[in-house]
């Protein structure tokens, strides 16, 4: 008898996003006079730039001629990729980082859910909380965790980010073996600084710990005092992985590019004290279950690397985080306490009131879409992410609707 793994049977709901997606459909459904604005999932909605688009075109032309034609490509990525990623966005930040320890993937959502695999199955997790949800899902999946209770799932370390601690999480006094950190942050917008990452570091160097760090919003940093890699931080090479995405970067939520940066003096333990590159066994894993990112979507993902590539990849955060400040002054002119949104496409409002009460309410009377932040977790309540992508035209006639539904939103934290 076919049997399923009974872990999934510890999922607390659905996937966050899918969710939200079908609550938009069954609203427009009943609905469909309505316009939504969507400013829940992070999706871009700016086209491709010219030098990318160029790069497509050209790749997908050597493609359909046979003196040019490729199968399959190089299990870890085109050389030209790695090359260029590890030029422009580490040693030019003096952060160092080889081709070779560059993976090339489909996504970070999916790099960041495979990469618990390569690790012992009764690791202690530290996972703050707001987070995104797909670090508690995979490990659940997994088989890691117990129960849900109380909205948290038992066994995993939670690390609380609040108003209180900027919403960036101090290392635990327990050891952990592993730590999942996202800057800017996903969903909160908060950004961490050099001294808190390094604390972080030292942190996982003293307890034999790996620092998981997705870095898929960097280009949204205008503060020149960030980091935008943890390997910026001295000793990092040693204890942490980090995930990048071109998805926000350069507008690839639906063609998919992103890669992943495993340094060959990252290593884990086996039972007997051995230890093991950890660089070794992602790309065994990567040979034996990934057929790679296609030749045209590398192509058009190195013209980003280019001089026009990069002003062009500039101008699409520029625009998103020119959204994020129309967000936040509206938002803050009617009283709402809002963070985020100045290094990162996220805003973190305070509501007062239950998150999923909101967003329907948000949805009903304004038809505008934002994230529940009940969603990222127990410390997301009481709070709504709005996202800054779509159009500017858009997102200034969300705030509109939501200066006139102002009164009732607000009514809802005192009911
Ligand atoms: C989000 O809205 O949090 C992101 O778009 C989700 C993702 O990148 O997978």
């Amino acid at each position: 008898m076919i049997r399923i793994n009974e872990n999934y049977r510890k999922l607390a709901s659905s996937y966050l996003f899918s969710e939200i997606a079908k609550r938009v459909a069954a609203f427009q459904a009943g609905h469909p006079d309505r316009s939504v604005i969507r400013l829940g999932i992070g999706d871009v909605t700016r086209p491709l730039t010219p030098s990318v688009v160029k790069a497509f075109r050209e790749a997908v032309d050597e493609m359909g001629r046979p003196e040019t034609f490729k199968g399959y490509g190089p299990d870890l990525g085109y050389d030209f990729l790695r090359q260029a990623i590890a030029e422009v966005d580490f040693r030019s930040r003096g952060a160092e980082v080889a081709a070779d320890e560059i993976f090339i993937s489909d996504g970070s959502k999916c790099d960041t859910g495979a990469i618990q695999e390569l690790f012992a199955q009764d690791l202690r997790i530290a996972i703050p909380d707001p987070v995104y949800p797909v670090y508690v899902d995979t490990n659940v999946m997994a088989g890691r965790t117990g129960p849900f209770r109380e909205g948290r799932y038992a066994g995993l370390i939670y690390l609380d980010c609040t108003e209180d601690n900027g919403f960036v999480p101090d290392p635990p006094r327990t050891r952990v073996d592993l730590v999942y950190l996202c800057f800017p942050n996903n969903p909160t917008g908060a950004a961490i600084t050099r001294a808190q990452l390094g604390a972080w570091v030292e942190y996982a160097r003293q307890s034999r710990a790996l620092i998981l760090y997705d870095a898929a919003y960097e280009s949204y940093i205008r503060d020149p005092s960030l980091p935008h890699s943890i390997y910026e931080v001295p000793g990092a090479r040693e204890a942490a992985i980090e995930f990048r995405s071109f998805s926000k970067t350069a507008g690839f939520t639906g063609t998919r590019c992103a890669y992943t940066v495993v340094p060959k003096g990252c290593v884990a333990w086996d039972a007997e004290g051995g230890a093991h590159a950890l660089h070794g066994l992602w790309a065994r894993r990567m040979a034996t279950r990934f057929n790679g990112v296609s030749y045209p979507v590398q192509r058009a993902a190195a013209a980003v690397y280019t001089p026009e590539g990069q002003h062009e990849a500039r101008g699409l955060s520029d625009y998103y985080l020119g959204n994020a400040n129309v967000i936040r002054e509206r938002l803050a002119g009617l009283g709402w306490s809002v963070t985020g949104g100045d290094n990162s496409p996220y805003l973190w409002v305070r509501t007062g009131t239950d998150s999923w009460k909101f967003f329907d309410t948000l949805l009903d009377r304004a038809n505008v879409v934002c994230t529940p932040g009940s969603g990222f977790g127990r410390c997301g309540e009481g709070y709504v992410r709005i996202s800054a992508f779509n159009d500017r035209a858009k997102v200034e006639d969300a705030m509109d609707r939501f200066a006139a539904a102002d009164a009732e939103l607000k009514s809802l934290a005192d009911g």
